[in-house]
């Protein structure tokens, strides 16, 4: 697959089928993840990779008793589905042959600007693990397996799953991507923008 065949090939895939996904080829993609660009080049990532099933099952049990309280917290039916999708939306991963676990922390740098609009560096540790990240999903498409990055489980239960992976300050959890191969082929891809409805050409 060549660099843009394998852009297109990339789809969020959130069921898996058995086939475990091999030691080296996690390692292949781990490494792609780390040839990504970050601010001053601190590589504010790091990356749990995550097999134990029991482990992975901790977690999703974790995210569904959150998700379950915050639905019954309330009476709001469009609310109450939202939530239900979500649950869903994050906890693929339990299921998945391998979790890896997405962490970043804020840049370390001197600030240069005084201005409170400018990137916070929690922003630049962020933007940083976000191209790491998409690096290691473009990597996994081209070894022929699929994943998904989700952020909902570090929105429902951040301070749970770091305790659980024992994941200390400054370091946090980002998301978690699900890794594997197919179960089905995937649906179509959910629309995009055209180009030139999101860029400007300036001389
Ligand atoms: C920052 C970010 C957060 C996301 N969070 C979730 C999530 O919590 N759960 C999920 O299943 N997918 C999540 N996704 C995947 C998106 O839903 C997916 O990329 C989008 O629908 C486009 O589909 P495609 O990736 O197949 O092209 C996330 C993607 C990004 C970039």
């Amino acid at each position: 697959m060549d660099f843009f065949e394998t852009v297109r090939a990339r789809r969020s895939i959130r069921r898996f089928s058995d086939r475990a996904v091999a030691h080296e080829d996690i390692l292949a993609m781990l490494e792609a993840a780390t040839l990504a660009p970050s601010a001053t080049n601190e590589q504010p990532w790091h990356f749990i990779v995550i097999r134990d099933k029991e482990l992975k099952n901790s977690m999703r049990d974790v995210i569904n008793a959150i998700v379950e309280a915050s639905m019954a917290a309330t009476d709001d039916r469009a609310r109450k589905q939202r939530l239900a999708r979500m649950r869903l939306y994050s906890t693929h991963f339990a299921d998945a042959p391998v979790a890896i676990a997405v962490l970043a922390r804020p840049w370390e740098g001197p600030r240069y600007s005084n201005s409170s609009s400018e990137p916070s560096h929690r922003d630049l540790g962020i933007e940083s693990v976000a191209m790491a990240t998409a690096q290691l999903q473009l990597a996994a498409t081209a070894l022929g397996y699929s994943c998904c990055f989700s952020s909902g489980p570090a929105e429902f239960a951040r301070e749970e799953l770091e305790a659980m992976l024992g994941v200390e300050k400054p370091w946090f959890l980002l998301g978690i991507i699900s890794l594997g191969t197919p179960s089905k082929p995937p649906r179509e891809r959910p629309p995009r923008k055209l180009v030139e409805e999101v860029c400007t050409f300036i001389g």
